[in-house]
């Protein structure tokens, strides 16, 4: 058995095969595998392969992702994405896959380890991108799709893929939390393969977020990375991937995660700021709508990711973070609201004397600028009606603006 599910709280181990997502315990599953024996230049030689999985910036670590025959694979293929450097900051746009969001990489893992088990129908609770990513894959896949959103709460660019995509699209009347929690309740009693982050499979592409970068940055890691937290699925990611590299020898310095919520959507805030003693869960409400999340499902997988990497919990207020969206918007990069908590988090945690400006950082923008359409139209305020007279043209010009 080269690879297994599990348990991170009591550590019983399960089938690769098996159709669960959490332990008899109730503790949550990782894939478990033999100590990783492939070198990073195996890695760096298939940048230049033409071959599909070579070019998906997630199966291109197949070895460290999922041990799967390549005909199996369902891949758009997705990662392979930008890193910017401005003014001393680095960005990682995982904006810029197929779907507009990092969510594309664990889908493909996940929707591909569904076609494996024989999976006919996929589902998930979604702030919005979860669903648009699931929706693609699963039609890719030919999987019957059906996700839950909370009603009214999701941000256009979101809804509009997930039902171009094709998707069932099902508007729980409550928040994410409660969604999460019925789709728990109904994949259970109706046999539908689950594609949250709390599938393990979801993880283990994420973590190529991580790897990625480090290649970009020719394996010479950051002193930070930066990431936006809600489900708490990419910390929790960012952790196991940092650990298996460093184990694998591919990286010899493991930097620090800095994991940033809004400050009306901070369980994981409150809680490290008691050093973990409590896990806290509140009703959250802020402008940045895929983080709009009080009860995160991967609360202990990223509580090990932080004390695994000495990391840090931060909180930023929605105009901290909106102010850092228009900032990497007008970088001519642009991201949706969750992403900017990142620069936000960045210059709160650099005045508090954490972080150091002499620190290499690289932030994780994990959403496309057009995902939230709405939050830059009700902000913008360079939108002028005119008469189609040049004269109109000209006196707007000569005023300055
Ligand atoms: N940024 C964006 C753009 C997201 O969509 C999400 C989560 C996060 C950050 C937070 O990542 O949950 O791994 O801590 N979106 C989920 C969704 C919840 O349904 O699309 P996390």
């Amino acid at each position: 058995m080269s690879e297994w599910l599990q348990c991170v709280i009591c550590s019983r181990k399960y089938e690769i095969a098996d159709v669960r997502y959490t332990c008899e315990c109730g503790g949550l599953l990782a894939v478990g595998r033999l100590p990783l024996a492939v070198g990073r230049e195996v890695f760096d030689q298939r940048r230049s392969s033409r071959k599909t999985i070579d070019q998906s910036g997630v199966w291109r670590f197949r070895e460290g992702v999922l041990d799967v025959d390549e005909s199996q694979i369902v891949t758009h293929p997705e990662g392979a994405t930008r890193m910017y450097e401005r003014d001393g900051i680095l960005f990682k746009h995982e904006g810029e896959n197929p779907t507009g969001s990092f969510k594309d990489r664990g889908m493909t893992v996940a929707m591909t380890q569904a076609v494996r088990v024989g999976a006919s129908a996929v589902a998930c609770a979604s702030t919005g991108n979860t669903s648009a990513s699931l929706a693609a894959y699963a039609a890719q896949a030919k999987l019957r799709a059906i996700v839950f959103v909370p009603a009214g709460k999701v941000a256009a660019g979101k809804l509009a893929q997930t039902l171009a995509y094709g998707a069932l699209c099902l508007q729980v009347r409550g928040d994410f939390d409660a969604a999460m929690r019925l789709v728990l309740e109904a994949s259970q009693r109706l046999g539908i393969y689950l594609v949250n982050s709390i599938n393990p499979f979801r993880i283990e592409g994420q973590k190529t977020i991580v790897w990625e970068l480090l290649q970009d940055l020719d394996w010479n890691p950051p002193d930070w990375i930066v990431v936006p937290a809600g489900n708490l699925g990419n910390t929790s990611a960012f952790g196991k991937a940092l650990i298996e590299a460093r184990d694998a020898g591919w990286i010899s310095k493991v930097p620090r995660l800095a994991a940033i919520q809004a400050c009306g959507a901070n369980p994981f805030y409150r809680s490290f700021r008691e050093q973990f003693a409590k896990r806290h869960r509140v009703a959250a409400e802020t402008i940045a709508s895929a983080i709009r999340i009080g009860d995160p499902v991967s609360y202990d997988k990223a509580v090990a990711a932080l004390r695994d990497t000495r990391g840090v919990v931060e909180e930023v207020t929605d105009d901290e973070l909106m102010s850092a969206k228009r900032e990497i918007d007008r970088m001519g990069i642009g991201c949706e609201p969750a992403s900017a908590t990142t620069l936000a988090g960045v210059r709160k945690l650099r005045v508090s004397g954490v972080m150091r400006k002499s620190e290499r950082v690289v932030c994780v923008l994990t959403g496309h600028v057009l995902k939230d359409p709405d939050a830059i139209l009700k902000n913008a305020d360079q939108m002028i009606e005119i008469d189609p007279d040049v004269s109109a043209v000209e006196r707007i010009l000569a005023s300055g603006r």
